[in-house]
């Protein structure tokens, strides 16, 4: 097997089907665009089913991508095997390959083998095969093309190797790879046939790989009939085959979970062994702070129905799996922070949203945590109601869930906890009637996907009805708070009179001071309050032009559509934010003076917590460039000079050397940001065509600081900074972390470099050191084992096992063996510090055709359950099974003998 981390198991499988040809195309988002069959994409084949069935043509017949998946209901729903099960998640990353119209069973059969043997290093015997009962073609070519033993492959039924999106769509029989983990991971205990354990969720066989040969596309009656383009349609979930790569039993504990457990751990103080007590929480918590954050990257927020329901009850569940672990406070946050640490490069779209993923999963937080003592104690009266085993009635559940804001899936969990059961249909019925008299028609939006034309039409119905001139009116650079009318309220796209505590809803107002997110400056955040009512607002957006939505949750009251209201920023937000933007401007125009006139704006983010900013430029920046750029910076702060907004016109302003965005699309007005160094003199530090929020002097930003440079493409820079409140934050902690490690040292801060520089030469020289000793150990332990060698026919023959040693040493011992004995044999056996046996044989070249090294270590590591093989002078191999390692060398003994008798 290679050593590879996820990273590179996702680009390997991209790079090798990019060598057969296949286009490599980008995830398509999680929610599927024009789908009303699907809540989520929950496979790779979504984004390409329109060309299965002949609707829609690409310039390319062979696709590849790594696609977002979540499989949290309908046909595909995991959730309740997520935490117990070591191998289910709700989101996960699925690699495929596809096929329109192009190759079939062979090349995808092929294709696959060889990824898994020669690309990641597998070892053939550890895989198994399935096909379809009826699929004659895809049994010959495993067995008889690539030539595996017919008893690794097997012949199933619909429920394996029969494969289908949703209840209708394309689909076909499928060939499914395992992988096999050895008759010691068996958790079912039958140990028979192996086909016995596949479907039955027994941990020996794990199926690590799908090839769907797509052949029909079903209907809703439940008939089929034959695609026009029969093709190929594979899934591979990432987070199994990098368990298998990285030898992980569980998924979590391979580098795509881990370093998320650990941020978890880190905030609980618990143990490494307390956290693996405790791992269903923790496994929980991983895996739905993962699936938030790429929910709410691709524009999914937490509320009352559909995808939005499912997001808030991820966000809730996790919540709930926190109190296990004793967080009292808001912790979320953290978490996707190191969820977007681990999965940013990857996937761009969460480092872009940061800010706005890690806002929502803490207003969800805090609004649940609120209401979840009251609802948990509530569920406690009503499950201490019920016999030993009962079942909680569903309107029950249902009141837990509407009045108390408990999802379904947590009274669930706490239930089972306890030994009780819910009645779900009966959950459903009740929520049905609340839905039919709530609203007065049925339905709600569980289907209701394509939200543009919903939010188009409330915008018309506005129009129509005189509400709104033409488009919402935008006051966002005079004062943070106004009174205006709140002209309509939205539900799920759809207009609705009024709305009550707990709702989620999207308030259209007269007029908005709200900045709403353009040109890389976020959103605002604040409150709309009328008489008695108050709303949250956590996001403003555009979703069509000229409609503007605040959204957020009634916490307070009744708002009814056409009072008065108070609209009112964040204002410590806002200012934060001011300055960020500022400060982008300042950087913009240092990097210009320090780097050259090449550097150009590319991309920018101005957030209340940070900055960031890409541009043009070719070469790394070096540490002394960064120290002036940072520099500058401060000293244009520091001289305090003013900023201020001009509007004229869009000729004027670039005559006048304003800068502009490429391939910006400016009106014939335009507002310009120009920072002075002289207002009378209207000698300038930066000028800008800029549409965002600054401070009016830039003495107000505070101290700047770089956190980050690097490169994000080609010929593409990012620089990463803060200001003010975070700056000062970011000084502090790093001062802090100095001083920690000067104490540690025993040393001054200024000492610090030095003693660990003198600290690593020290370690370097000990490592040496211990490397000599292990080696004259090995000898020693050799000059003994020699002596042991016994002659066959005048060739000596050693056949032993040794200490537990590095294979280098295994390797060396060989040579010295081969250095002492003229003519000679060595067999070699060994547990080396993962636990796993190690062989290695080695023959004196003058043995020539009588004794071959391969075949006597590829006979040998077989008994210990492994395999391996080499050359005929020196061969080496691994096995999984310790106990059976003297076995192993017995049964090498015996060949060396038979070779050379
Ligand atoms: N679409 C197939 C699956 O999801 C590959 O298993």
């Amino acid at each position: 097997m290679k050593k590879m981390t996820s990273a590179e198991v996702r680009e390997a499988f991209l790079e090798f089907f990019e060598e057969m040809n296949h286009k490599r195309v980008a995830s398509s988002s999680l929610v599927p665009g024009n789908d009303p069959t699907l809540l989520f994409t929950n496979a790779g084949m979504v984004q390409f089913k329109d060309v299965f069935l002949g609707l829609d043509k690409r310039d390319y017949s062979r696709a590849t991508t790594s696609q977002k998946c979540m499989r949290v209901s309908g046909k595909h729903n995991d959730l309740e095997n997520v935490g117990p099960s070591p191998r289910h998640h709700t989101f996960f990353e699925m690699l495929g390959n596809f096929s329109f119209g192009d190759y079939f069973k062979h090349d995808a059969i092929r294709f696959a083998y060889d990824l898994l043997t020669r690309a990641y290093g597998i070892p053939d015997e550890d895989l198994l095969f399935t096909v379809h009962t009826t699929d004659d073609d895809a049994y010959a070519i495993w067995t008889e093309e690539i030539g595996v033993p017919a008893e690794r492959v097997y012949r199933m039924g619909d429920k394996t190797n029969f494969w289908q999106m949703a209840d209708v769509g394309p689909c076909g029989p499928t060939s499914e790879i395992h992988y096999d983990w050895g008759a010691e991971a068996c958790t079912c205990g039958i140990g028979a046939e192996p086909h016995f354990h596949l479907d039955n969720g027994c941990a020996r066989y794990l199926e690590i790989w799908n090839l769907v040969f797509m052949q029909f596309q079903q209907f809703p009656d439940g008939h089929r009939e034959p695609l026009p383009k029969p093709g190929v349609d594979t899934g591979m979930g990432l987070e199994r085959i990098v368990s298998v790569v990285q030898q992980k039993l569980a998924n979590y504990d391979t580098d795509l979970f881990m370093p998320i457990i650990r941020r978890v751990q880190q905030l609980t103080g618990d143990t490494d062994a307390q956290r693996e007590a405790n791992f269903v929480p923790y496994r929980v918590i991983a895996d739905h702070m993962r699936a938030a954050t790429f929910m709410i990257a691709d524009g999914v927020r937490p509320g009352a129905t559909g995808r939005d329901y499912v997001c808030r009850m991820i966000i809730r569940r996790a919540v709930r799996f926190g109190t296990k672990l004793g967080f009292e406070q808001p912790f979320l946050a953290k978490v996707a922070d190191a969820v977007i640490e681990t999965m940013g490069e990857a996937y761009p779209e969460i480092v872009e949203r940061q800010e706005a993923i890690e806002r929502t999963i803490t207003n969800e937080e805090i609004r649940f945590r609120r209401a979840m003592d009251r609802a948990l104690s509530e569920l406690e009266t009503m499950l201490g109601a019920l016999e030993p085993g009962g079942t909680l009635p569903g309107d029950l559940a249902f009141r837990l869930h509407a009045e108390k804001g408990l999802p379904l899936e947590i009274t669930r969990d706490i239930a089972q906890e306890q030994g009780y059961s819910v009645d779900e249909e009966g959950f459903r019925t009740a929520q049905a009637h609340h839905e039919a008299v709530s609203r007065g028609v049925g339905g709600g939006a569980f289907g209701a996907i394509d939200m543009g034309e919903a939010y188009s039409a409330a915008l018309n119905t506005l129009r129509d009805q005189g509400l709104i001139d033409g488009r919402v009116k935008q006051d966002q650079y005079g004062p943070l708070s106004l009174e205006t009318r709140l002209v309509a309220i939205l539900r799920d796209g759809e207009l609705v009179e009024s709305a009550s505590v707990g709702d989620h809803v999207e308030l259209v107002l007269d007029v908005t001071p709200f900045y709403v997110e353009a040109g890389g400056q976020v959103s605002d955040t604040g409150v709309i309050e009328g008489q008695d009512w108050t709303v949250d607002v956590e996001d403003v957006r555009q979703p069509v032009g000229g409609l503007i939505v605040h959204s957020g949750e009634v916490v307070e009251g009744r708002p009814q559509a056409g009072e008065t209201c108070t609209a009112t920023v964040d204002a410590g937000r806002r200012l934060d934010i001011t300055r960020n933007h500022t400060a982008t401007h300042l950087l913009h125009a240092v990097l210009r003076s320090v780097l050259g006139t090449h550097v150009q704006q590319r991309g920018s983010l101005v957030a209340p917590d940070r900055l960031r900013f890409d541009f043009s430029h070719d070469q790394p920046i070096s540490d002394d460039e960064l120290d002036t750029i940072q520099r500058l910076i401060n000293d244009a702060i520091l001289a305090n000079y003013p900023v201020s907004a001009e509007w004229k016109d869009l000729d004027t302003a670039r005559g006048e050397g304003a800068m502009a965005l490429f391939g910006e699309k400016y009106g014939d007005r335009v507002r310009t940001i120009n920072i002075f160094t002289d207002p009378k003199s209207r000698a300038r530090f930066s000028y800008e065509l800029c549409g965002g929020n600054h401070v009016t002097e830039t003495g107000v930003i505070g101290p700047f600081v770089i956190t980050a440079e690097g490169s994000v493409a080609q010929g593409i820079r990012r620089i990463e900074a803060l200001t003010g409140h975070g700056a000062e934050a970011y000084i502090r902690r790093s001062i802090g972390l100095l001083r920690d490690t000067a104490g540690l040292l025993g040393a001054t801060p200024d000492a610090v470099p030095d003693r660990v520089h003198s600290l690593q030469t020290d370690l370097k020289e000990s490592q040496q050191e211990i490397a000599r000793l292990h080696r004259r150990l090995a000898k020693v332990e050799f000059d003994t084992l020699y002596q042991q060698a016994t002659e066959i026919g005048g060739v000596a023959v050693l056949v032993a096992r040794v200490n537990p040693t590095t294979s280098d040493t295994l390797r060396e011992m060989t040579d010295w063996f081969r250095d002492r004995a003229q003519s000679g044999v060595i067999v070699l056996g060994t547990i080396a510090d993962t636990g796993k046996p190690q062989l290695i044989a080695a023959a004196t070249k003058d043995l020539g055709k009588r004794v071959h090294a391969g075949n006597i270590i590829r006979e040998a590591a077989k008994v210990v359950g492994g395999g391996g093989g080499g050359r005929p002078d020196l061969a080496q191999a691994g096995g999984k099974d310790p106990e059976k390692l003297d076995d192993a060398l017995h049964h090498a003994w015996t060949l060396v003998e038979q070779a050379l008798s």
